[in-house]
């Protein structure tokens, strides 16, 4: 505990099957968990990476799902967060599939608008919507534009 060395490393062990979401901006693994709607309630076994040493960045982050291939639709949203991510999928500790996350054109339910104007705010069945754009996303339903703080919109 003495050791404030600012790389938190973790090492994490090989999966068996499932799938491995490697070269994730540090920082980010939270997030990434978040938006995919994981956090261990389902039983599902998840390791996380922090700051691991990456050889393409000084560090990265890194995420592994047990016992679950996440489909390219699942995993798309995280290219707004995660850009540079791939997404391994593993069958009896070999990885079988590697793809780099796309952005999606639209991004469905998992970000609310922060326009408390928004109709979405209210207290209406109106699911929320995004376009994806170039540098940032527009809400659907009031243009809002959001660029920076996409993370913090995260429905938890
Ligand atoms: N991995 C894992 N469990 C396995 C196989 C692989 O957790 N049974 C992880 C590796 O630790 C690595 C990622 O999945 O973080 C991708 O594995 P691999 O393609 O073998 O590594 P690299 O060639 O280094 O991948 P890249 O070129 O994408 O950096
Ligand atoms: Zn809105």
């Amino acid at each position: 505990m003495s050791d404030r060395d600012p790389s938190h490393e973790l090492r994490v062990s090989k999966i068996h099957n499932g799938t491995v979401i490697d070269h994730v901006r540090s920082g980010q693994a939270l997030n990434v968990l978040a938006i995919l709607g994981i956090d261990g309630s389902n039983g599902e076994e998840v390791s996380v990476g922090m700051n691991v040493p990456s050889d393409r960045h000084a560090t990265k982050d890194i995420v592994k799902v047990e016992g679950r291939e996440l489909s390219a639709d699942e995993v798309d949203v995280l290219s707004l967060i995660a850009p540079e991510a791939t997404i391994n999928i593993v069958r009896e500790y070999e990885v079988v599939e590697k793809n780099r996350v796309e952005r999606p054109e639209i991004v469905e339910d998992v970000l609310s608008c922060p326009n408390e104007s928004c109709i979405t705010s209210a207290n209406e069945p109106v699911s929320s919507r995004f376009e994806v754009l170039e540098n940032g996303i527009r809400c659907h339903y009031c243009d809002r534009i959001i660029r920076e703080e996409i993370a913090t919109l995260i429905d938890a």
